[in-house]
């Protein structure tokens, strides 16, 4: 059985003190919560003021994004050593930065590989745009992301990843994938290339998130279906009440 983890990306928003708010009021509202795991990604200058919030609770803490380097003259850059100080996970490849700051699979990969050097758990996104999924490409193309972001990782690390299923076109768009396509597709372009390069146990292993508008009146919809194992979250997990209504949805449903 897979653990459910819901996660929140808050993205480019909140200053330290917004962001030592929110983790404040999440800290309280999700104090109950012990069937699945939960995670906020504030942005990197929140980080430590949030951690600090969130020492000895249920809530883990991940980075959006970090290099593969662990130091040097990289400008900007933030390495595996400085993240791990503060996080426990890190999100890698998230569409935008694929869309805006030239990640590719080849990038993904070696921060993939720099994560599990370090013992951080990455959230690897993967997900197709509009223009592939109505051109019928979607399942080879994220089966290619798969590929590409685990080219040389071990059995024994892949077990260790998390992965996020984020279609491009529903992510802050308020459209969603239906529930049982995003459920087919982790099955077929997800599941089933896992299987190919892991085998079986490995690939049921390997928690699979669901990202794009997510809301609380649609997680419901989303964790029960088999390959769901949680959600990746923005737009929503900007306000307590939203993000807790996502969480309490979610073992609500998985409860039924
Ligand atoms: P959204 O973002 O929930 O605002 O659609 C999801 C994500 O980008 O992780």
């Amino acid at each position: 059985m897979r653990k459910p983890f819901i996660a929140g990306n808050w993205k480019m928003h909140k200053t330290v003190v917004e962001a030592v708010d929110l983790a404040v009021a999440l800290k309280a509202a999700l104090a109950d919560v012990s069937t699945m795991d939960l995670a906020v990604c504030p942005t990197a200058t929140a980080l430590e003021a949030v951690s600090h919030v969130l020492t000895n609770t249920n809530i883990g803490v991940g980075a959006q994004n970090m290099y593969w380097e662990d130091s040097g003259a990289f400008t900007g850059e933030i390495s595996p050593l400085m993240v791990k100080e503060l996080a426990t996970y890190v999100i890698l490849g998230h569409s935008e930065r694929r869309q805006y700051f030239g990640e590719t699979d080849a990038t993904v990969n070696l921060k993939l590989k720099a994560a599990i050097r370090h013992g951080l758990t990455p959230i690897v996104c993967i997900g197709e745009s509009l223009a592939q999924n109505e051109a019928g490409e979607t399942v080879p193309f994220v089966g290619n992301q798969i590929r590409g972001a685990f080219a040389g990782i071990s059995q024994q690390d892949a077990g260790k990843v998390v992965l996020a299923y984020e279609p491009i076109w529903a992510i802050g768009t308020g459209r969603t994938a239906m529930p049982a396509d995003a459920d087919r597709i982790i099955r077929e372009a997800i599941r089933d290339v896992l299987r190919d390069l892991y085998g079986e146990a490995t690939a049921q292993a390997i928690r699979v998130q669901y990202g794009g508008s997510v809301k609380p009146g649609n997680m419901a919809d989303f964790i029960v279906m088999p390959e769901i194992d949680g959600a990746l979250v923005g737009g929503a997990s900007l306000k307590v009440e939203d993000f807790a209504g996502i969480v309490s949805n979610a073992a609500q449903a998985l409860k039924a």
